[in-house]
Formats: C-alpha cells, structure tokens, sequence
C-alpha cells in the first residue's frame, strides 16, 4: 500500500528551508529510534513554535520495526495538534526525512510508506556514481513531491574509512555541477565536523579546531541561495558526558561541535543541522543518575521518565539559543 505524506499531515523541505534561508537560522534535525525521544523533539519544538525535521535513520528503523517507527511518526502528527490547541500556540511543520539512505531501494521504501523527504548518501562514491544515484532517486522522489539531500564530501566518525583528512572536505569547485546534474534540493557539506560523541582529537582544556567556514562561503559562492545541510553537530554538552562519567560511564576526550560554532554556521546557507548524539548523551546521562540515586527503582517510567523531561529541556534550548528556529513555525 503506497502511504502519501501529505494524507499524515508532514510537509517536505522546500518551504521551511526557503524561509531559513531568507530568515538566516538552521531548521533542527533531530534523529529518534523510541516514543520518548519522538514526544521531546515533538513537545521541545511546540513549545518554542519551531519547525522540526524527525529523522529515521536505516538502523532507527530496524530497531524499532519501520511500521511501528512510521506510525509513531504519524501519531507525532497528531500529538503535536493536540498539545498546540491545548496550549494555545500555532501548529508547526513537521518534516519526516530519511537519514543517510544508502541505496535506491531504502529511499524508494521510505518515500512509498509515508516519508516526506530523503536522503541518499552517495558520498563515499567515486563523484560519477555518486552523481548517478543520487539522480535516480531524485527523479523518483519528485514524482511524488518528496524533497531530496545529497552529499558530497566525507565526514569522520561512520564515514571513517575514507584514508585522508584532508580529502574528507568537500570540493567546492564540485558542487555547482552537483546541484545542476543531479536535480537535488539540498546538500550536505563536509567542512570539519563529524559523527558521534568523539569529534576531535583534542587535549583536556584545548579548543577544537574551527569549522572551516572557509569552504561554506566557497560553496554558497558558487551556489547561492541554495539549502546546505550540516551533519555531525552535536556540541557533546560536557555536564552530560560529566554526569555520565559520575554515574559509572567511561567517556573520555568527548568533544563536539561548540555552539558558536553552530550559531554562525546557522546564519549562513546551512539551513538544517543535524543532532543526534547530544540527545543520546543527555538520555544516558540522566538514565545513568536515576538508577545510580535511585538503586530500588525498577519501573522504566521512573528513569525514562526524567530522561524525556531533559530532552525537552535540551531541544528547547537547542531552538532557541544555537540554531534560532523558535517562533519561525
Ligand atoms: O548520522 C548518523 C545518525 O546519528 C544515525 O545513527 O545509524 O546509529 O541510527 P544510527
Ligand atoms: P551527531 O552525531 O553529531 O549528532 O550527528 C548526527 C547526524 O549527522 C545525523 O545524520
Ligand atoms: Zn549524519
């Protein structure tokens, strides 16, 4: 059965990035595999009145079975009505978008089953290929006015097995054919950041290196007004990865992405910023207290519950003061 995504009440990309664009602050792309992630991304956002892309990645959906994690996706819908009615503020949009696709097929299932935009991930491709697919899914994306982000360049962290640092960043001098010949709507930038908790290579107390924002303003050069996306931006807040540590974790030399960083990227071209493992660290950090605090306690509401209630806090903040996207719903 083919499930469109405007009968589930999700838009695509097209308006909320022209708006970021023009309005110079970054949508939240906010991945989630479980109900109480999808509740604080979808309460965070309503109560800043931000638009919100919910991200599914492949192994999101083997977790948590692609039914259910669509029909959650759906419920978010309606949770998010409900919750703006009683609340008295306006309803946002909602963008449900593949996270990483790695082939033609998972895209195509995505976009068949409800998904209101894509990502194929050709980067690790030889430029030709990457060209290729990504084209193939455009083409059969816009049949159905799904919206589609492509990447060029290669982040660390999962991309990891890509040999030199210095070709991790993207080309610019690639990206104004990529755009042209592949059709796409948006585009995924590598220029420093990268996936996970471990981002750079840093001594306690010394700085991460820069964005370089050198490369972005070459990019936005030579492809003006167009939607560039950034992964790999989790800023590894350290009162999570010291509450981890207290309470029994190991996670030494985490680093992130720092919020300025963010802030000024926001500004630019980069209309969608991609967050995951800052929602992890603070789930963990506060599931890691409840049950060190509280040993007796063995409903999971007791420690999901005060995990949910971070997120909130986290994603609020995250609108409000890194990516500037509170009341532009
Ligand atoms: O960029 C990757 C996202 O953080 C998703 O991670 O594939 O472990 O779900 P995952
Ligand atoms: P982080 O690991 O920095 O949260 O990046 C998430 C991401 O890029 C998802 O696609
Ligand atoms: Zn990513």
């Amino acid at each position: 059965m083919i499930v469109s995504y405007k009968e589930l009440g999700f838009v695509n990309s097209k308006e909320i990035f022209k708006k970021a664009l023009k309005g110079g602050y970054a949508i939240p792309a906010y991945n989630f595999n479980n109900m109480e992630q999808l509740q604080a991304i979808i309460i965070a956002c309503v109560q800043t009145s931000s638009p919100v892309i919910l991200q599914v990645s492949k192994g999101a959906r083997e977790y948590a079975n692609q039914t259910l994690l669509r029909y959650l996706a759906q419920g978010a819908v309606e949770f998010m009505k409900e919750l703006a009615s009683e609340k008295k503020l306006p309803e946002i949009p909602i963008v449900l978008h593949l996270d990483h696709g790695d082939s033609f097929e998972l895209c195509k299932s995505c976009i068949l089953s409800g998904f209101s935009s894509v990502m194929i991930d050709g980067s690790h491709l030889p430029y030709e290929e990457n060209v290729l697919l990504t084209k193939k899914v455009v083409e059969y994306a816009h049949e159905f006015d799904v919206t589609v982000e492509g990447e060029l360049g290669v982040l660390a962290g999962i991309e990891e097995h890509v040999q030199s640092e210095v070709h991790h960043y993207t080309k610019p001098e690639e990206v104004e054919d990529f755009v042209k010949s592949t059709g796409v709507d948006s585009l995924a930038i590598a220029i420093g950041t990268s996936h996970g908790a471990y981002k750079f290579k840093v001594k306690p107390g010394e700085n991460p290196p820069p964005l370089r924002f050198d490369i972005l303003e070459e990019v936005e050069k030579r492809i003006p007004g167009f939607p560039i996306v950034l992964h790999g931006a989790s800023s590894v807040l350290k009162d999570y990865v010291d509450m981890i540590n207290r309470y029994g974790g190991n996670m030494e030399n985490a680093v992130g992405v720092p919020e300025d960083q963010l802030r000024r990227a926001a500004k630019s071209a980069v209309c969608k910023i991609n967050i995951d493992s800052d929602g992890r660290l603070a789930m963990t950090a506060k599931i890691r207290e409840a049950l060190a605090t509280k040993p007796a306690e063995f409903d999971p509401r007791k420690y999901l519950g005060p995990a949910r209630e971070e997120l909130i806090k986290m994603y609020m903040d995250k609108n409000m003061n890194v990516l500037g996207s509170a009341g532009k719903a």
